[in-house]
């Protein structure tokens, strides 16, 4: 996807982090363990969390497997926040990149659920509490809440039907929509003519860099990167807490999955519909307005340009809202 010859001013990691790739080389990674985990993950009510027990116990290999499994798919999310950062930053979202920004848009979205989704496939008892408040969310939406319900969760209790169609869409609906996504984000780069930078006529040297050195450095984080998940999964495997007990969920602890904390702790404070619907979507709005708002003048291509200022405090204010949201939550601050 790239071209022979790409412009050094983009090319480098002080303009992009790298983020965009290493979220690219985690989603392959979490692809690659997750085929695996479907050899002996049983997606059934009474299977699925002894299944998972005996991946970490018996089966060889396996808790690193899952491990590995857990870790790509959480430095997929933290890559894809600091990737979202770094373009409002430089101002990466302006004309012609607009539409690829709200692909970018979509394709957070479409991780989120995907990790969620993974989360809940753990039939543990934190996990059942969050897949409970997070169908209940569902009914609080007016007119089609109780259909989108039903389709979501299968039946009108948590069940069997639940844990088969989490799975089929956390294993095959998402995948295909998080793989398919990205492929036509990559791509679109390309037709966008490759990474934003200031106007040619402010970067005299127009120096490139060419493809197989931008290859040969992709390669060298993705072996870092493999190397340092793969010490973080010997070291620090994710939990599997005590078995659901769908018929006292009541009496269980509820444990969002960490980039969800800020909407638990809104959920305790505020009415649902607001706590789960209309304060995350006005978020989501505000981010989708920017390349509308601000399309041209100076300052694209440049870190923390000053006349962009507006845009990037407003981003940096709902980055820092979500964070102290998300350790009140953490720390159980009332
Ligand atoms: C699964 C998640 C994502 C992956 C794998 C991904 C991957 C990439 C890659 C590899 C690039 C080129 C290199 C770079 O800029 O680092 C890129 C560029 C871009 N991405 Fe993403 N991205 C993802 C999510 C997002 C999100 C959430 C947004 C914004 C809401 C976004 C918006 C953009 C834009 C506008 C560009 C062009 C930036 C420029 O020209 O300066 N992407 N993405």
């Amino acid at each position: 996807m790239l071209p022979e010859q790409n412009p050094a001013h983009s090319a480098g990691l002080s303009y992009t982090l790298g983020m965009g790739g290493i979220a690219v080389i985690a989603a392959v990674m979490t692809t690659v363990t997750g085929a695996l985990l479907m050899f002996y993950y049983e997606p059934t009510l009474s299977g699925a969390y002894p299944s998972l027990a005996l991946i970490d116990s018996v089966v060889s290999s396996g808790r690193l497997v899952r491990a590995l499994h857990y870790w790509a798919a959480q430095v997929m999310v933290v890559a894809m926040v600091i990737h979202t950062a770094r373009i409002v930053f430089t101002g990466g979202y302006r004309p012609p990149r607009d539409v690829n920004w709200f692909i970018g848009l979509g394709l957070l979205l479409v991780t989120l659920v995907w990790n969620f989704s993974g989360y809940v496939l753990r039939f543990d008892a934190s996990s059942i509490w969050a897949l409970l408040v997070g169908t209940n969310l569902l009914k609080e939406l007016p007119g089609i809440g109780s259909t989108l319900y039903l389709i979501i969760v299968g039946d009108q209790a948590l069940g069997s039907a639940t844990v088969l169609r989490f799975y089929t869409w956390h294993v095959f609906g998402l995948t295909l929509l998080g793989l398919g996504g990205i492929g036509y984000h990559l791509w679109r780069v390309r037709v966008d003519g490759g990474l934003s930078r200031p106007d040619w006529t402010a970067d005299q040297s127009r120096r490139f860099v060419s493809r197989e050195t931008i290859l040969f450095r992709e390669l060298i984080t993705a072996l870092v990167l493999t190397g340092s998940l793969v010490l973080l999964s010997i070291f620090t495997p994710p939990d599997l807490g005590p078995p659901a007990d769908l018929n006292q969920v009541s009496g269980q602890s509820v444990q969002a999955p960490w980039f969800f904390l800020a909407i638990q702790w809104l959920l305790r404070y505020i009415p649902s519909l607001w706590a789960g619907w209309i304060v995350p979507l006005a978020g989501l709005v505000l981010l989708a307005l920017l390349p509308l708002l601000d399309r041209r003048g100076p300052g694209r291509g440049r870190w923390f340009a000053r006349e962009r200022w507006q845009p990037q405090a407003a981003f940096a204010g709902l980055l820092l809202l979500i964070l102290v949201l998300s350790l009140l939550e953490l720390f159980q601050v009332k």
